[in-house]
């Protein structure tokens, strides 16, 4: 639907959460919420209400709000569905905490995945990107890009930062999934939560009895060992990091190759120059926001939007892919260019919370989406793409990508 379809000023009702129309574009109640010009009303699965933004500058006002808490253990903080409801305080991470105690546990990871650091991993995951494409051309067409490419990059990535066996991946990639399925039920995913967390308590143990060189240790020899964070936060955030680190990049990758597939021109264009891929994977990461559930707030004291009161415990919904959708701020927001100027996007959210694993993304999008299509310029969907299955996760994401090349 185009936003010009909706008059001006229409009052929206909409139950949340949306879903998508074509998988690779944010769902159309956006735009209807966004022409009426005004935060608007939802109802969430559970009955209550929350006030949703549509707009980029009333998403970027609400995620900056010094008012706002990410605390999903509070009152009237709107979780996507039953399952995250019922896990909610547990497992909290510094992605749910406020004020010091956030901006204390997010400092003590913050340096590890700077620029810098990250630029060090970038023969890694040169090598690993080389690795998993030679397994794929080696066994030959056709492939599942997201089991043989997408998934294995970040979850190694990952495994190398907090220095795990890369074997394990398989395993916290299942957890994982699991755990942040929309579609599990309350069982399964308290089910893999739980075994996610003991393995990482295991790891805990095993680092404070024997430190090494990686992240875990430092936690647990300067942090840890020093009494600036408790065990069970510690092991919440390396659950963090391995959650929002796996999901995420892993379905950029797969949905930006569909994306890429959809638009052969600029396949090629990125082919031939690819100093154009840093601003097109910009352009990926706004044009697919597959972080569609994760900025939701909750506020500590009445506070007015756009002549809306909100009144402190009442559920907020911060949608980056309405912004990042909005055409106010990105002209026909639903056409892929390569060529825009999209750093405005807020795939990686706005404000305290805003992603921490960035500059690794980012990297790990570079460096496999050059080699991709180095390696294989014939890549083309070994399927037609109307076959191919969407998946309904806190992150948006697709089950398989059969790709021939
Ligand atoms: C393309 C890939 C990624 C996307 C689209 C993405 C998206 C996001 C978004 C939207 C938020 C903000 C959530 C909110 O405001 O509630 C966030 C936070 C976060 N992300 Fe990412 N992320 C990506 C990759 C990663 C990676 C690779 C890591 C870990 C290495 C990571 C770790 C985190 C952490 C720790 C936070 C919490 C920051 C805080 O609360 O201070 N993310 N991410």
């Amino acid at each position: 639907m185009s936003d010009d379809l909706v008059p001006r000023g229409t009052k929206a009702e909409f139950t949340w959460p949306f879903e998508r129309t074509d998988p690779l574009l944010p769902p159309p109640e956006y735009k209807e919420a966004r022409r009426s010009g005004e935060l608007t009303q939802v109802q969430m699965w559970d009955g209550s209400s929350s006030w949703m933004a549509a707009r980029h500058e009333d998403v970027r006002t609400l995620l900056r709000h010094p008012a706002m808490s990410a605390d999903s253990s509070r009152a009237g903080y709107p979780n996507s569905n039953a399952n995250h409801a019922a896990s909610r305080g547990s497992q909290r991470g510094f992605i749910r905490m406020d004020g010091a105690e956030h901006n204390t546990q997010r400092r003590m990871v913050a340096r590890e995945l700077s620029i810098p650091q990250v630029a060090k991993l970038r023969p890694y995951i040169e090598e690993v990107v080389d690795r998993l494409l030679d397994d794929m051309e080696g066994a030959g067409a056709p492939a599942d890009l997201l089991t043989s490419l997408a998934e294995p990059l970040p979850s190694s990535a990952i495994c190398e930062i907090l220095g795990l066996p890369a074997e394990d991946s398989h395993f916290l990639l299942d957890m994982v999934n699991r755990w942040m399925n929309l579609d599990s039920t309350p069982t399964e995913s308290a089910t893999a939560s739980a075994e996610l967390t003991a393995y990482l308590d295991a790891l805990v143990t095993a680092r404070l009895n024997n430190p090494g060189e990686d992240l875990v240790s430092r936690l647990v020899t300067d942090q840890l060992n020093q009494g600036t964070i408790t065990r069970p936060d510690l092991v919440a955030v390396l659950n963090l990091l391995i959650v929002g680190g796996f999901d995420t990049t892993a379905n950029m990758i797969a949905l930006g190759t569909i994306l890429l597939l959809r638009h052969p021109d600029q396949m090629r264009e990125l082919r031939e120059d690819p100093s154009l891929f840093p601003s097109a994977i910009e352009e990926m990461l706004r044009f697919l926001s597959v972080a569609h559930h994760v900025a939701s707030r909750v506020p500590t004291e009445d506070i007015t939007v756009r002549e809306v009161t909100i009144q402190a415990g009442t559920g907020v919904l911060a949608p980056v892919p309405a912004a990042n959708h909005d055409p106010e701020v990105f002209t026909k927001p639903d056409h892929f260019d390569i060529h825009r100027d999209a750093r405005d996007h807020m795939a990686f959210g706005f404000g305290v919370h805003q992603c921490l694993g960035q500059n690794l993304a980012r990297l790990e999008l570079q460096v496999v989406f050059t080699k991709l299509l180095e390696r294989f310029p014939h890549l083309a969907l070994a399927v037609p793409e109307n076959e191919l299955e969407f998946r309904n996760s806190m992150i948006y994401g697709v089950r398989a990508v059969p790709v021939t090349w």
